[in-house]
């Protein structure tokens, strides 16, 4: 599509504007009857002193003869309008589409240059619930979509795998707990000595010093403490690797807050030495009042460092390592202030790369009834929400295709993938509420109804079986349905390239919806196994294309689509 503008910019010859001032006042009318491309002219009045409507005609009149691919230009109403010849659009696009295959969208803008994304981040010894799905998913996919764009990426699980909260849940198991039990219900069981030592303690104090002690001897690598808190990482990391898996996320680093406790002394050092660190209760902390933020805590009264001094201690890890040229953290907006003083003291510190640091934040996820609590252990596991919403699937799947094969295995596909799905659907700082009727509705702005395109376009493929391209006549795409779905396929690189500059998967999703439905559309207008052959096969390699598409833009956003459905 930009080879189109860029034609039409050589095209236009007005006084005193180059190619380059063109290029960008080029745009696509609200009504596709008045053309593909326009240029409003009333942008021009000013510099030419002229009327819109003398300048798009007198440019119309000057434009004798059309470059290929373009079918007409006239003037209307202060608009210079082009028409493209949408047979050899349709071409262009469906072809090369077919011959990139699920690489069509790539490109190379990104190459040698490296993004670090942090996401997910879970906290060791604590359940996986559905407040963790966004981070999860929206990380994974800007994962891919950096990729895809020739950036390398580092994906980043920072666990949540230091602090006192450790002291307590070794007493509480050494109390409470046996490793049998803890084998057999993993981290449902911590949680629930985790909640008994709280109420415990209300009553007998002294578990509080048992606990700092316990954690005293994780600092000082104590045999005994090290090996139960790695009991307890271990059995949180194996059962949150199954959901990963199921929702096709990964890792390269599972560096997490323990890592950096060696790597903070030498940036409160340079913090110190840059006269940035200063004494408050006998706290250290980074003063941001000039900047109307409260102080950076990053060293209490006892000496305990914090989240924030981990996090100081992270970035300059990772700009070390990787030298990336941004680094996302993908967490929910909770932690804006965390963030901002964060960046903030990076900045006061003079690190330039401190304008590379962005935090993707996100709304909150609640359920139809309310249900959300994370305190007291009443939390939504996202395992439950996925396994209801695949058995759901399966019901539905039942009942709609009841001679479906791997009816359980097309379920756990569509029922994830819908869970995933409405997770990005939406611009991500909205609060969203989850509805299992509404993420799987198949009629709905929903992976099942994308996939169930998908499987729709593989099963016309199937049945129009091998086709010929070179024999296919385009004049069987050129009508206004074809039209709408081949524009929509033209776009698919500049909407990952929009996601990324705004970090939002939800281009994607709504990207996926559209085209979606413009294929529905041209599928009703059309008929296509039962037509001549040179009509039927490029009908065939347009629904192929739409195929493929669809089905890269699930991939990218870590959905799965289904052969049948
Ligand atoms: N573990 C933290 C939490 O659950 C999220 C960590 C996000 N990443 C970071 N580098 N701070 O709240």
């Amino acid at each position: 599509m930009e080879e189109i503008k860029k034609t039409l910019a050589g095209l236009i010859k007005v006084e005193g504007m180059s190619k380059e001032d063109i290029y960008p006042l080029l745009c696509v009318p609200p009504d596709p009857a008045l053309g593909d491309y326009s240029l409003p002219c009333f942008r021009l009045a000013k510099t030419l002193r002229k009327s819109p409507v003398a300048i798009a005609e007198e440019v119309a009149k000057s434009i004798t003869t059309l470059p290929d691919g373009i079918s007409g230009v006239s003037a209307l109403n202060g608009y210079l309008n082009f028409t493209l010849d949408k047979k050899s659009a349709a071409e262009k696009v469906v072809k090369k589409v077919l011959k990139e295959k699920n690489n069509y969208g790539a490109s190379a803008e990104g190459a040698g240059k490296t993004v670090c994304i942090d996401y997910s981040s879970v906290n060791i010894a604590k359940p996986f619930h559905i407040g963790h799905l966004c981070t999860t998913v929206l990380g994974q996919s800007l994962y891919r979509i950096y990729e895809k764009l020739g950036y390398k990426c580092v994906g980043i699980n920072h666990l949540g795998d230091w602090g006192t909260q450790f002291g307590k849940l070794i007493v509480a198991f050494k109390k409470w707990g046996d490793e049998k039990t803890l084998a057999e219900r993993g981290v449902k069981f911590l949680t629930e000595i985790y909640v008994k030592y709280h109420e415990e303690a209300e009553k007998e104090p002294s578990l509080d010093d048992e606990a700092r002690a316990w954690f005293k001897k994780i600092e000082d690598g104590d045999e005994e403490a090290l090996r139960l808190f790695g009991l307890f990482k271990e059995i949180t990391l194996a059962e949150v690797k199954k959901i990963y898996d199921r929702l096709h996320v990964s890792f390269d680093s599972y560096n997490g807050e323990a890592f950096y406790n060696d790597k903070m002394q030498p940036v409160l050092d340079e913090l110190a030495e840059k006269r940035l660190l200063v004494e408050s209760d006998g706290a250290k902390v980074v003063d941001l009042s000039a900047f109307n933020m409260p102080p950076c805590l990053l060293v209490k009264a006892d000496g305990a460092t914090l989240y924030a001094t981990r996090d100081l201690a992270a970035a300059f890890y990772r700009k070390n390592t990787y030298d990336f040229y941004k680094c996302l953290y993908v967490v929910a907006y909770q932690q804006n202030l965390h963030f901002a003083q964060l960046f903030k003291v990076l900045e006061l510190m003079g690190k330039d790369w401190a304008k590379d640091m962005v935090h993707v934040a996100f709304g909150m996820v609640s359920l139809e009834d309310g249900a959300m609590s994370t305190r007291h252990g009443k939390v939504v596991l996202l395992e439950d929400v996925l396994n209801k919403a695949v058995q759901k699937s399966l019901d539905i799947i039942k009942q709609k295709s009841p001679d479906l094969e791997d009816k359980e295995k097309v379920a756990e596909t569509v029922g994830v993938g819908a869970v995933v799905f409405f997770a990005q659907y939406n611009n991500r700082i909205k609060d969203m509420v989850f509805s299992y009727d509404k993420v799987l509705n198949f009629d709905g702005e929903t992976a099942p109804y994308v996939q169930y395109t998908a499987a729709r376009c593989k099963s016309v493929i199937r049945k129009v079986g091998s086709y010929d391209l070179l024999k296919a006549d385009f004049d069987g795409i050129s009508d206004a349905e074809s039209a709408a779905v081949v524009t929509d396929l033209g776009k698919f690189n500049e909407v990952i390239r929009s996601a990324a500059e705004k970090y939002e998967p939800c281009y994607v999703a709504r990207y996926l919806v559209e085209l979606c439905k413009d294929f529905n559309r041209f599928y009703l207008a059309n008929r296509i196994v039962n037509e001549p052959d040179g009509i039927k096969y490029a009908r065939a390699a347009l629904t192929e294309a739409v195929g493929t598409v669809i089905e890269e833009g699930l991939r990218i956003l870590g959905v799965e689509t289904p052969e049948k459905m």
